[in-house]
């Protein structure tokens, strides 16, 4: 069964949140979502994940699962906050445990920090299907970008995370620890190797000056245009692309700070001894 695919573009972080569902009233999935934090004042908002929960309520969705394609590195999540809110399953590809080994190191979390991904209420696997009420949501282990990303299949419509970019912008860095220029070919071959026709969501846009915002598009399109990694080109030319562009980029603004949410199923740090939540910044480390 195809599903009805609802996408917000959250313009501070450039992420496009995703619900997916049968039909008003129907049971609903949330990929994605996205907390607004100011790295100025480090004070969070939510007015990106209210314009959801407005949607999910306005339609009489009842959430079942509240995913993430992977531990994302430019924007916190707000799965917990939509949790309290409207409740479902905060769940996450079950690799997530070596992206939360590689990131305990970093920010030398505290001991009682799990490498087992428990923080979580379900780490997803390829080969088990999510039931979301009459649809059926298979996942796609697509590495590359993490070694934990996950691209989420509901019928003719794949979130495809952090894997490719709409075709004028071409595909995701893979220069973060346990990133892979070559792993990421791989995912995107596979990818692109679905029906011509699937519709494909991304997980952020970054329109060229003069075009707007969009973030659907199709197999077809991305095998026929995608600047970086269109029919024909070989998995030694994208990973010599890839890897002279990755040396070019700055870290994203909010990538320290993302992270070490993330990690935690978007929880935020325990508190101090005066009740509030600290982030760390490891220097020099990146
Ligand atoms: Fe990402």
């Amino acid at each position: 069964m195809n599903p009805q695919v609802k996408g917000f573009f959250d313009p501070s972080t450039w992420t496009v949140t995703y619900v997916v569902y049968e039909k008003p009233g129907s049971a609903c999935a949330i990929i994605d979502s996205v907390l607004n934090y100011d790295p100025k004042s480090g004070r969070t908002r939510t007015q990106a994940a209210d314009v959801v929960i407005d949607f999910v309520q306005a339609n009489q969705l009842e959430v079942q699962y509240i995913l993430e394609t992977h531990a994302h590195a430019d924007h916190l999540s707000a799965a917990p906050y939509i949790k309290a809110k409207l409740g479902g399953r905060i769940a996450i590809g079950s690799h997530i445990t070596t992206v939360q080994g590689v990131f305990k190191k970093i920010f030398n979390l505290e001991p009682g920090f799990a490498l087992d991904g428990s923080q979580f209420d379900e780490l997803i696997e390829e080969s088990k299907p999510l039931q979301i009420g009459a649809l059926t949501l298979n996942a796609l282990y697509v590495p590359g970008h993490t070694p934990a990303c996950m691209a989420y299949q509901v019928g003719d419509a794949v979130f495809v995370g952090d894997t490719l970019f709409m075709p004028d912008v071409g595909t995701a860095r893979c220069d973060f620890p346990g990133g892979n220029a070559h792993t990421l070919y791989q995912s995107v071959r596979k990818l692109l190797s679905l029906p011509p026709e699937t519709r494909l969501f991304m997980c952020h846009d970054y329109p060229p000056e003069g075009r707007e915002v969009r973030f659907e598009t199709t197999v077809a399109e991305q095998r026929a245009k995608n600047i970086h990694i269109h029919d024909g080109i070989t998995e030694d030319e994208f990973v010599n692309m890839r890897t002279r562009r990755d040396a070019t980029l700055e870290m994203p603004v909010l990538i320290l700070p993302s992270v070490q949410v993330n990690i935690r199923a978007g929880q935020t740090p325990p508190p101090e001894d005066n009740g509030v939540s600290y982030l760390k910044i490891p220097l020099n480390q990146l």
